[in-house]
């Protein structure tokens, strides 16, 4: 039986396991992490994330071929294939820092790896990595070897948030980068093993390591990109009569660009797009090619204008001042169908708003209101570390309440911010929702979700990203 143990039970370790797990009935699967109480909810009924479909995997698997376990040395010390899935978040201090990526987790998961093994390993590269950091990890695994033999492949992920299950159970493409040597070569063989009990052979791309690493991170910038593109004409749009609804679809029909990710909004959040692309632009200013950087440096800039412009629209449409007035905002998570908040557009809105004195009531069907008030409080980039190197928080900030429903979020409140694209903001009852508001009454819609016309009809004054007003 082969055994993997994966380093990191969080977003991409948890459900990527639970998926291998449940094709591959012959491999033993373990999840390991630092955080007893990452993998206590592992364990329990209430997993640490929500994700559409995940509970249904872990269960079937759960106790049978798939475990979740804190004594991360055992684990490795058994596996054969250990995949490396902790967070690599952007570095906040010395050099580099804002930018290069923060390779402190990964590089001690690789020195625990060097001490404990005690037979040959595959170590699987599954955190999204700057291009050579294989090169970096084998000169740590090769100067503690003992004569063991690692050897290190690139496996990079490209699942989103809320379609986990369904983009692993059926990838556009699996990526396996790794040496061309014989032993290279054979321990590309023996992943691709793997995803090959359910990802048909013609998706599983192999290729060297420096090109997978690279990839992954290409591929986060083109997604990216495009959004900025279309956020970049909701702006002119705004300014020319346009509706960016239609400018999408018109271009997106065009088979060379294709339809998907053209949704304008108030900006992209998550993660790893922001993270990914100021890494690529370390890599390029560290590669001396500064007009490459710029390039991608101009998608974070334009997603941080389109964020900003919002809060500008609300401010200057509510007479230049929401101080003191009551302002609702329906949805916190990045996107939809799931609670992950990183990196969420939100927290830039409510924290513009609360700026200029606003009063918050806050709707998420999936967000906790602790996890508000400490996203609210923290520092950007403090939140991809480990909770012990964060700075407390106060129970609850001023000027913040968080709702148990939309309709309680909108009670009395003077304009109502649409900041997550979950579907049940499509269906409320804006009608009710009027009535409970102070007049005139605002709508200003980051996720062009509600029906443009019916909203104006009920008496609304209603903006929407790149519509018409
Ligand atoms: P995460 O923060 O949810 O999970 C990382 C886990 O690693 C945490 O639970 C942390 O406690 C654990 N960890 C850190 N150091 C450890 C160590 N030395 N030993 C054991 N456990 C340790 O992060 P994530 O969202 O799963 O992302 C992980 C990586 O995958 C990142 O590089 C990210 O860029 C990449 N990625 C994420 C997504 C996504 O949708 N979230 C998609 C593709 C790729
Ligand atoms: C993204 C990529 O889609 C994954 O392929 C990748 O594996 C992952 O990053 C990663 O490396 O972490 P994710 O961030 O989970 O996945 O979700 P996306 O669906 O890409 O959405 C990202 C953000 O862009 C969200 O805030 C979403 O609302 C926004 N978005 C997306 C738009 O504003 N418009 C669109 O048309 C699409």
């Amino acid at each position: 039986m082969v055994k993997i143990c994966c380093i990191g039970a969080g977003y991409v370790g948890g459900p990527t396991m639970a998926v291998i797990a449940l094709k591959c009935p012959s491999v033993e699967v373990t999840v390991v992490d630092i955080s007893i109480s990452r993998i206590n909810a592992w364990n329990s009924d209430q997993l640490p994330i929500y994700e559409p479909g995940l509970e249904d995997v872990v269960k079937q698997c759960r106790g049978k071929n798939l475990f979740f376990r804190t004594n991360v040395e055992k684990h490795v010390y058994e596996a054969d294939i250990i995949f490396v899935s902790v967070n690599t978040p952007t570095k906040t201090r010395g050099l580099g820092a804002g930018k290069a990526a923060d390779l402190t987790y990964w590089e001690s998961a690789a020195r625990m790896i060097a001490d404990v093994a005690k037979s040959d390993k595959i170590v699987v590269e599954k955190s999204t990595v700057p291009v050579k950091t294989a090169e970096a990890i084998e000169k740590i695994l090769a100067h503690n070897s003992k004569g063991i033999c690692f050897q290190i492949l690139s496996n990079p992920e490209f699942l989103a948030e809320g379609t986990a299950i369904q983009d692993l159970l059926n990838p556009d493409r699996v990526l396996i980068g790794g040496r061309e040597t014989p032993n290279g070569q054979k321990a590309v063989k023996a992943l691709k093993d793997v995803y090959a009990q359910w990802v048909p052979l013609e998706r599983i791309i192999t290729t060297n390591l420096w090109s997978s690493e690279l990839s992954k991170l290409a591929a986060n910038a083109f997604l990216a990109q495009r959004i900025s593109s279309v956020n970049a004409m909701s702006a002119l749009c705004e300014a020319t009569g346009a509706d960016v609804q239609e400018v999408s679809y018109a271009v997106g029909k065009d088979s060379r660009i294709g339809p998907k990710f053209l949704n304008a909004s108030v900006g992209f959040g998550g993660s790893c797009f922001q993270k990914d692309i100021l890494n690529l632009i370390y890599i390029c200013e560290c590669n001396g090619l500064k007009e490459v950087a710029c390039y991608w440096k101009q998608v974070i800039k334009l997603n941080d204008y389109q964020k900003s412009r919002f809060v500008n629209r609300v401010v200057s449409s509510m007479f230049n001042t929401v101080s003191g007035k009551k302002i609702a905002v329906l949805g916190f998570a990045f996107k939809k169908n799931t609670g992950d908040t990183r990196e969420t557009p939100a927290i830039h809105v409510c924290k513009g708003l609360l700026g200029d004195k606003a009063s918050l009531s806050i709707y998420d069907p999936q967000v906790t209101e602790d996890q508000i008030q400490r996203d609210l409080w923290k520092n950007k980039f403090d939140w991809d570390h480990p909770i012990h190197l964060q700075p407390a928080s106060p129970t609850s900030i001023k000027h913040v309440s968080v709702a148990g429903d939309p309709y309680q979020a909108a009670k009395d409140a003077h304009g109502l911010c649409i900041l997550t694209d979950w579907d049940e903001f499509k269906k409320l009852d804006y009608e009710k929702i009027y009535k409970s508001m102070q007049k005139p009454a605002f709508v200003f819609d980051g996720r062009n979700v509600v029906d443009v016309a019916r909203l104006r009809e009920i008496g609304f004054i209603l903006y929407s990203i790149g519509k018409p007003l």
